[in-house]
């Protein structure tokens, strides 16, 4: 649409449901399993999935699809889906496009889940996946074309390296294979990976696109190429969302912007404190210059997102203490969120891993993973600075 250019414009006004008929100015919350069928109305509203009027929720609603509208005007893709969770998305990105026999080369340092989805799930289903560090594949030491597909997390959970999409992209698209890029650290305001071809961006939306903490979903932004796949699989698989869900994500992400910008300013004040703190052995952060990964953050990304890891001086029970003595972040997984939440990947999000692949993917066991959220900087420092005062080491 020629009106809707800037981030925060798109955010609020695209997609949106409006019906003069009833002057809404907000989107409905379409809570109907079902539609009539046959509908007889000349001109119904249309499911977007089928081209035809909306039959079932299952395969397709209004309330949901003014959420992938919206969506997709944020990501600048041709099409977008949404899912009943970010693992939704992954499985039904793969499953969906491609079967027994594929072949996928993926990043190694992944979310623990999609980590075994890949390594353990899809081989019992005959789809092989090899898996290559972060630094070989910014150095492009892979043949895309024995590939039916690649895959990577563009800031990857929890170690924060970052992807170089821009040389990554270029393989893929010289070899023809396509490029997914799961991309929920980034945010759509950080990043938008098809602008270096990628084919198809996934987000647990869960994360930073709802932004309160308060709902489980997934979305997919991908080229029409991949319609017909994403569509089959969330109607056969059955991960489609509740039309109320969709609203809260639709309504979180008009904020997304806002949210964002903040969270980028105050991870970097926290980020540079913390580098000075001396019970901290290592901070992990794109926008910090001495990072390994800041060079290539500067080039894909627009803002360096509200991620911070940190190595605390001690062991895991250290870093557990260190954890029990904050008083306004919350020691809870996920991220994302207005909220401040704090956690040991090692007993939450990579727990599943075997620790030999979490000694390969250089997740130790004092790695703390702070998702940084909306409240003011100072208070958060401050909070740090305390519990990190409490440490013995
Ligand atoms: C990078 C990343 N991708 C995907 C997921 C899975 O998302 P969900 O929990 O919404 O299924 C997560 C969850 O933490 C994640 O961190």
């Amino acid at each position: 649409m020629e009106t809707l250019r800037g981030f925060n414009t798109r955010a609020v006004h695209g997609g949106e449901l409006k019906d003069p008929r009833f002057g809404n100015v907000m989107t409905p919350i379409f809570e109907s399993a079902t539609f009539l069928n046959p509908n007889y109305e000349p001109n119904p509203y249309m499911d977007r999935t089928r081209n035809e009027p909306y039959l079932y929720t299952r395969w397709g609603n209004p309330t949901v699809q003014s959420l992938e509208e919206k969506y997709a005007q944020l990501e600048g893709t041709e099409d977008s889906m949404a899912f009943s969770s970010g693992m939704g998305a992954i499985s039904a990105s793969v499953l969906g496009n491609f079967g027994k026999g594929a072949k996928i080369l993926s990043v190694r340092e992944l979310y623990g889940q999609t980590y075994t989805l890949f390594s353990t799930f899809l081989k019992s289903k005959g789809i092989e996946v090899d898996f290559i560090d972060v630094d070989k594949m910014n150095a492009v030491e892979f043949s895309a074309d024995r590939y039916d597909m690649v895959y990577g997390e563009s800031i990857v959970n929890p170690t924060l390296g970052v992807l170089d999409l821009k040389e990554i992209g270029k393989a893929c698209s010289e070899s023809g294979t396509p490029l997914f890029v799961d991309a929920t650290f980034a945010t759509p305001f950080n990043q938008n990976p098809a602008e270096f071809g990628a084919s198809v961006v996934i987000h647990s939306a869960t994360k930073y696109i709802s932004g309160h903490s308060d709902i489980v979903l997934g979305l997919s932004g991908f080229s029409s190429k991949f319609k017909k796949g994403f569509y089959e699989a969330r109607k056969n698989l059955g991960a489609s969302v509740d039309p109320l869900q969709a609203y809260l994500a639709l309504r979180g992400m008009k904020t997304l912007g806002l949210r964002v910008k903040r969270q980028n300013e105050t991870a970097l004040k926290i980020a540079r404190e913390l580098s000075q703190n001396s019970h901290v052995e290592r901070v992990f952060y794109p926008g910090l210059e001495e990072f390994p990964y800041h060079s290539t953050a500067k080039k894909v990304l627009k803002g360096y997102g509200g991620m911070v890891s940190f190595e605390v001086k001690g062991g895991f029970q250290e870093a557990r203490n260190f954890m029990k003595n904050l008083r306004i972040i919350t020691s809870a997984t996920s991220l994302g969120g207005i909220e401040s939440l704090v956690t040991l990947p090692v007993d939450t999000s990579h727990k599943s891993l075997s620790r030999e692949d979490r000694e390969k993917a250089g997740i130790k066991d004092n790695l703390v993973r702070l998702s940084v959220g909306i409240e003011d900087s100072d208070d958060l420092m401050d909070d740090l600075e305390y519990a990190l005062g409490k440490m013995r080491s």
